[in-house]
Parts: C-alpha cells; sequence; structure tokens
C-alpha cells in the first residue's frame, strides 16, 4: 500500500520508521519531511495545510492511506477533505479537534461528562479576568485559548504574573481571542484556571470513533535545561513507560476522563477518530486532566514508535477503518528513551545553519536510532534548521539501560552548534 505522512518532524521520522517497518507498506511518502526521512522515504512538497491540495497529491500519486502528523492540519479540517473525498485517513476532524484547539472547549465538554479536571472559568474581557485573577489568589494558571501559537500557558505562582500574562495575552490580539486557528471560532479569550499539583505523565489512546485501546504512557521534560530549570520548551526528552501511570490510574483515567469525553464528543455528533493524547495530572493516585491534545506528543511519540515497531501500521489502520474492536497491543516488557538534541538558543532564538557530524555513523537498529526534526542536507554535510533538531533514542530492557544507549549516542554527536539535558528520565530513575 502506498501511504502519505504529513508532517516534518522528529514525530514524523518516527512514524515513517515504525511504519516503513510493515511488510504492507510499498510506498512511503512524507510531506515536507527532512533530511532523515529523506533517507527512509520520499518527500514531497505540498501544502499540508490545504485538504485539496493533499487530496490531488492522493489522487496522482495512488496512495492509499494518509496520516496526519501536526495538529494545524487537523484544525484546519485536512482530515474532512480527504475523508469527505473517501480517502482512507488517520486523524480526527476539525469538530473533534477541537478538544486542542480550544481549551474552553475542552472544559465544557469535561463538565458535560463529568471528568476530572482542574475548575476553570473563561473570560472574553480583560477587567473581568483580572477582578477573578485577584479575586482567587496565586498559585493560579492563565492560559490562552486557542492553538498556543507561542504564548500558551502561564503557571503564574505568584498575582502579577498572572496579571502581566493577562494584559499580554489581551494587548496582542484585543479584538479576538488570541491563537485562534483558522475557521475555528475560539469560545474565549482566555481560560484562567485552578493550580493543580502532582506529577504529569502522557497516556495515548486510539479511537475509531467507538471503540477505544490504549497505546501507551509517556513522560515528558518541558524545560529547557537539567534539574527543569530554565524555559519552556515542546519537550527536551521523555520515556515509556511512564511508571506513575499504573495500570490502575489508566482504567480509572479510561474510566472517568477518556471514555466520557469520547462519549460526549459522539452524543454532540463529533466522533472522535485518531489518537487522543490526554496530559495527566497524578495526586494521590488518581489522574485529572490537564489538557487533551488530538495527535502524537513530540517527543512522545519517538519512545512510543521505537517501543510498538511495524504494528503501529496495523493499529492505525484499524483506527481509520472502524476496526478497532479486533486489534491486539503486542507489547514487549521493554523501555524506551529519547534525549533531544536542539540549537544553541533554542526555545527563544535557535541558532540556525550549524553542522552536525557523527549521526550517520551511529548503529541504525530496531533498539537504537536517531530521529531528525529541523535537520537539512548541503552539500551532502547535516545542517541544523530549526529550534529541536535530533531526538537520539534507544530501547533497552531497563529504563536505566535505554537511557545509558540513548546518552552513549549523544556523546559520539560531534555539534559544537547543539545542546540536550543530561537528565532525561530522572524521575523515573530516581532511587
Ligand atoms: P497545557 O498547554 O494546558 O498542557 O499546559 C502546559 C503546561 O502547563 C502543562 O503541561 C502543565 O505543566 C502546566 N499546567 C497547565 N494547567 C495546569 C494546572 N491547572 N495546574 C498546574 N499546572 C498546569
Ligand atoms: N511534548 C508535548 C507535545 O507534543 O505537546
Amino acid at each position: 500500500m502506498n501511504i502519505l505522512i504529513l508532517g516534518g518532524g522528529g514525530r514524523e521520522h518516527a512514524l515513517a520508521w515504525a511504519i516503513k517497518q510493515n511488510p504492507k507498506c510499498d510506498r512511503l511518502i512524507v510531506a515536507p519531511g527532512n533530511a532523515g526521512i529523506a533517507e527512509i522515504a520520499e518527500c514531497a512538497q505540498i501544502n499540508i495545510m490545504n485538504g485539496a491540495s493533499v487530496a490531488v497529491f492522493v489522487e496522482e500519486n495512488s496512495i492509499d492511506f494518509v496520516v496526519i502528523g501536526p495538529e494545524a492540519p487537523l484544525v484546519a479540517g485536512v482530515a474532512d477533505v480527504l475523508r469527505n473525498g473517501g480517502i482512507l485517513t488517520f486523524g480526527p476532524s476539525a469538530a473533534a479537534a477541537r478538544l486542542e484547539a480550544s481549551k474552553a472547549f475542552t472544559k465544557e465538554i469535561c463538565a458535560a461528562c463529568g471528568a476530572p479536571t482542574a475548575a476553570a472559568v473563561p473570560f472574553t474581557d480583560l477587567d473581568a479576568a483580572l477582578a477573578h485573577v485577584r479575586a482567587k489568589g496565586a498559585p493560579i494558571v492563565i492560559k490562552a485559548d486557542g492553538l498556543a501559537a507561542g504564548k500558551g500557558v502561564t503557571v503564574a505562582m505568584k498575582i502579577d504574573e498572572a496579571v502581566d500574562a493577562l494584559h499580554q495575552i489581551f494587548a496582542d490580539t484585543p479584538d479576538a481571542a488570541p491563537g485562534a486557528a483558522p475557521g475555528a471560532a475560539p469560545d474565549a479569550a482566555v481560560v484562567i484556571e485552578e493550580f493543580m499539583t502532582g506529577e504529569e505523565a502522557s497516556f495515548f489512546v486510539l479511537c475509531d470513533g467507538q471503540t477505544t485501546l490504549p497505546i501507551g504512557t509517556a513522560q515528558d521534560h518541558k524545560r529547557a535545561y537539567d534539574n527543569d530549570t530554565g524555559p519552556n520548551t515542546g519537550g527536551m526528552g521523555a520515556y515509556s513507560p511512564a511508571p506513575v501511570l499504573t495500570e490502575a490510574i489508566q482504567a480509572q483515567a479510561m474510566e472517568t476522563i477518556i471514555r466520557p469525553t469520547l462519549a460526549e464528543m459522539a452524543r454532540r455528533g463529533a466522533p472522535y477518530q485518531g489518537v487522543l493524547y490526554a496530559g495527566l495530572m497524578i495526586e494521590d493516585g488518581t489522574a485529572r486532566l490537564v489538557e487533551y491534545n488530538v495527535r502524537f506528543g513530540d517527543p512522545e511519540c519517538q519512545v512510543l514508535m521505537m517501543r510498538l515497531g511495524a504494528q503501529v501500521l496495523d493499529l492505525l489502520l484499524a483506527c481509520a477503518t472502524g476496526r478497532l474492536e479486533e486489534a491486539r497491543v503486542n507489547w514487549a516488557d521493554d523501555h524506551a528513551l529519547t534525549v533531544v538534541m536542539a540549537a544553541n538558543g533554542y526555545p527563544a532564538a535557535p541558532e540556525t545553519g550549524s553542522t552536525i557530524k557523527g549521526v550517520e555513523e551511529l548503529p541504525d537498529t530496531s533498539l537504537q536510532t536517531v530521529f531528525h526534526a529541523g535537520t537539512a542536507r548541503q552539500d551532502g554535510a547535516l545542517i541544523a534548521t530549526g529550534g529541536r533538531v535530533l531526538s537520539v533514542t534507544a530501547r533497552a530492557d531497563t529504563l536505566a539501560k535505554a537511557r545509558d544507549r540513548a546518552y552513549e549516542m549523544v556523546e559520539r554527536i560531534d555539534w559544537p552548534g547543539g545542546f540536550c539535558r543530561s537528565d532525561i528520565g530522572w524521575r523515573a530513575l530516581a532511587p
């Protein structure tokens, strides 16, 4: 079968790597792809935000299955256009993608189905929002509604930080909610939330509109530097499984959060088809929802793909064809860990154009590989083109061994223009 993956980050390289191992995959195209993806698949330039352009490409290239990686095309309705055109597609509709596109919408769904989450109030008016923050006090969480668009979330430990965040959100877009995705009307400018304490973990569940199938847990490292210091990033490393998400807590999350949400979405005429990524806060043996994403996490996808391997294609196909009921995950008793290497200056101002050496010499097996994100080839040399550049990923029978294997590879990468954290996995590996 001919398969098209939309996206060009570490997540899509990992998806391509796993899908390519399945004998059902004859031809694999990734748009736009990157230098690492180009070694295992064809890369194509299409406007992945435009469903009609993707549909034309699918027709011309006899594509049988489209996998959508990032949230932006999902929120823009690319999956709807493809499915309406009879094209087999993995990824939720624009209506279902509102679970990521609008935090106010997600809160409304949680309230309707009783899913435990932080208490939250949406605001469209700055003065009302300021009054609410002053009445509640700190710590308090301020979230710009809509796709984050670089602003996102402020966890304010002091009132002043909350006030500053509100002023900034309203100053940037006085007339409309910030970060609004094209075509998706935002529900509020800002959502103000109760601060939750606990340990965060990510839970990934496939849904075909009816049936659900958990496909793994992971923990991300959001801060740029060691000991969870420095600015927030897209994620500097991850591992799977996340020991904090025990079988019992996963069952509770399925029972009280995931299934009620999906039932509520179906009831509203927006059944969910794709992977639902639940960010959970775990405290006292109970999970509460922090947020939903409507796609795989990056870098969480890299560790999930390394653990699941070739069967991923069968699972995604079962999901897209409504046959998840028949699907089973073939679990191995293993652990995967990925270390993200980012360009110096990331996340504020990553320096691009530096040369990376040594990646080609590293072993590339089912136990270890380097996924690329922001890379390109220039006269044969590997060049950094973006913020997060490489995901150095390994698998082993223990997390400690997976970590050691990943850092051995990091040591052998010669890249003065980049940096990484040296403590990925610390939480799960702490004595
Ligand atoms: P979000 O984009 O909603 O996932 O928020 C980004 C990050 O902010 C989360 O991963 C948490 O670390 C933190 N966060 C979000 N909401 C809360 C909350 N209600 N209480 C504490 N931390 C939060
Ligand atoms: N690693 C966090 C995310 O993909 O949203």
